[in-house]
């Protein structure tokens, strides 16, 4: 098998030192998260465990194209030079799809499931299967990205510190990190009975859970139902469990990682954005980033 090194994968004259086999997920040295097996009817602790072959129908509905649209236009306004980017928690690799026309791309997540997704829907893009807490892939981009509420599954504050300041050591010297936090503590809409129902001509899922809260952690056990016109009807449970931290708890942990944070309270589609760098953000800078995001 051909082994090669991404600047040349990618045909861009980038000094990234990681090498890749096109087409494969690539491994880092840290450890990554082991999943527990779980049975169908019984509350599992992996992550998407059961439901990672859902994902791309239970969020069908998000717009992906349109916010990475949206994020390229403000990307060209604080960052017009900007040429490599790294999407944190890439998930199934729905905004890389997009972003890989603009940017050269990598994507990294912990889940060899969704990345099995994202590797069969990204072609040669490098994808890394690790812990955004404990990474180094020993190369630096011009933008890190880390997109719908991925940072709020690191389950304290500690994790979600350690992660933005392991993506800001993956930084340029003039690069950018950008941040979609996820659900603040008064935010949350704790006690709600929450039910979706999606088909495919081939398909049918539904899910249902109840939205508790358990201190600074919002708690789900989620009931799925599914079914296939080859495999019946199943059902499964799915234990999801993400914290609510505050912007505060956000800008802190970008300003012990050096960089200076700006919240935008809208973002991209109404959850919130934050955007730090090392150099600090000038006043025309933020107008900047709020006419960016304005509609
Ligand atoms: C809500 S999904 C968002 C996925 C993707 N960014 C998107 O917009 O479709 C959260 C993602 O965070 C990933 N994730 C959770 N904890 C992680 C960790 N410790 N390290 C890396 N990825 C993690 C999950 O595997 C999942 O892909």
């Amino acid at each position: 098998m051909i082994t090669r090194s991404v600047s040349q994968a990618l045909g861009t004259g980038h000094n990234w030192q990681t090498r890749l086999e096109p087409g494969s997920i690539l491994t880092t040295d840290a450890p990554t998260r082991k999943m527990s097996a779980s049975r169908p009817g019984t509350a599992s602790t992996g992550l998407y465990q059961h439901s990672a072959e859902w994902f791309d129908i239970r969020y069908a509905q998000k717009d992906y194209g349109a916010e990475v649209a949206r994020f390229s236009r403000l990307a060209a306004r604080v960052h017009p030079g900007a040429e490599t980017l790294l999407d944190v928690a890439c998930g199934t690799g729905r905004h890389l799809e997009h972003l890989r026309f603009r940017y050269t791309v990598a994507g990294l997540d912990q889940s060899p499931q969704l990345l099995g997704i994202a590797a069969s829907r990204l072609g040669e893009v490098p994808l890394h299967e690790a812990d955004m807490c404990d990474f180094n892939l020993g190369c630096s981009f011009d933008i890190v990205t880390c997109f719908f509420s991925s940072m709020p599954y690191l389950c304290d504050a500690e994790r979600m510190r350690q992660s933005v300041a392991c993506m800001a050591t993956h930084l340029s010297p003039d690069g950018i990190l950008f941040i979609e936090p996820g659900l603040t503590p008064s935010a949350y809409r704790e006690g709600e009975v929450v039910h979706n129902f999606r088909r495919t001509p081939e398909r049918a899922i539904s899910w249902m859970y109840v939205m508790r809260r358990e201190g600074s952690l919002a708690v789900w056990d989620i009931q799925w139902l599914v079914g296939t016109r080859d495999g019946g009807v199943t059902s499964f449970v799915e234990h999801e469990e993400f914290s609510l931290f505050t912007t505060e708890q956000y800008v802190t942990a970008m300003r012990d990682a050096g960089l200076d944070a700006v919240h935008h309270a809208r973002g991209l589609h109404g959850y919130g954005a934050l955007l730090g760098r090392a150099a600090p953000w000038s006043a025309d800078e933020k107008a900047v980033i709020d006419d960016a995001l304005a509609d």
